[in-house]
């Protein structure tokens, strides 16, 4: 394919399950939100498929894969609580996508991150196709949440949000979501410390939970969402498409933490995905505490998705 002609794919399950229908019943609904997106006026041409028997067509070709399918949290589950079902939803699209388009790059939405990428390298892994540069947990969310917090608790130093910027590190739930506040930029006139300090700190491990709590049983956040994975597509998209020095933060396979295979942290990405694991920086003690408090959670996370993954698939 041509870099400028790249395709991406999104896999609809959430829209089945919250319908309660099997995805044969919302194949037209399917069918109808392609059309409608096929009719916004930009460089992209949009197709719909559905189903299992469409798999082949919409993945063949792809060099990015966006995974957000699966059921969202209800208030009280952890992301954890989604393991049981969202575990085998991303196995078998990463099964489809070993098939049917190996050198893709995929973004890992579906929760519980923590565990869904370490299935992702798995299953490639199983499939000789495994390229730890292509396997990208999406934590945009967390980065966008911690810029709009720490806007709205220092307007006078940020005076345009999308000029700042927050690195979260660690991974996507609860405390191991770890934002570097020590390392916002611009550079504040006040640093956040004391209550304040662990006040915003709980506020953006808990952002996904207010959201959750806010829609009182109608699902996770969608539209914030849905621009994160926006921003991180893109952002792959134009350093797939050569454009040089694109840092974002996304949960990857990384020595930073030598106990774990997966940490999110600041990455460059490249033409084939993650091209420099750039790690945490210049950390502040509170923050060294939060990431070595993480460490056996997020351990734990990816120990499951291993297992998960290499355990004999029930025949269905
Ligand atoms: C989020 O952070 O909003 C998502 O991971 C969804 C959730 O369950 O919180």
């Amino acid at each position: 394919m041509r870099k400028t002609d790249r395709r991406a794919i999104f896999k609809i399950t959430q829209l089945s399950i919250a319908l309660n229908k099997s995805t044969d019943d919302i194949s037209p609904m399917v069918t109808g939100v392609g059309v409608d997106l096929s009719h916004i006026s930009t460089i992209s041409e949009v197709k719909g498929f559905c189903g299992n028997d469409q798999i082949e067509e919409a993945l063949t070709g792809c060099d990015l894969v966006i995974i957000p399918a699966g059921i969202p949290r209800k208030p009280g589950m952890t992301r954890d609580d989604l393991f049981k079902i969202n575990a085998g939803i991303v196995r078998d699209l990463v099964q489809n996508v070993a098939k049917f388009c190996p050198n893709a790059v995929l973004n890992i939405i579906s929760n519980p991150v923590n565990s869904t990428v370490p299935i992702a390298a798995e299953v490639m892994k199983k499939n000789d196709c495994y390229d730890p540069k292509k396997i990208l947990g999406v934590t945009t969310l967390d980065v966008m949440r911690a810029k709009t917090f720490v806007a709205g608790l220092r307007p006078d130093d940020i005076k345009d949000v999308t000029l700042c910027d927050v690195p979260v590190v660690g991974g996507h739930a609860g405390t191991t979501i770890i934002p570097l506040l020590s390392q916002v930029t611009p550079k504040l006139s006040k640093p956040f410390e004391g209550e304040e300090l662990t006040a915003l700190v709980t506020r953006i491990q808990n952002a996904g939970t207010e959201v959750v709590d806010a829609k009182a049983g109608a699902g996770s956040a969608t539209l914030s969402m849905a621009l994160a994975a926006e921003n991180m597509a893109t952002s792959c998209l134009r350093a797939m498409s050569g454009e040089k020095g694109i840092v974002e933060c996304a949960y990857v396979a990384s020595e930073v933490i030598p106990e774990l295979a997966f940490f999110a942290c600041k990455c460059e990405l490249g033409e084939s995905g993650v091209e420099k694991v750039l790690g945490c920086g210049e950390m502040d003690s509170y923050e060294k505490v939060q990431v070595s408090n993480a460490v056996a959670e997020l351990k734990a996370s990816i120990d499951k998705g291993v297992e998960f993954a290499n355990a004999p698939v029930a025949e269905k």
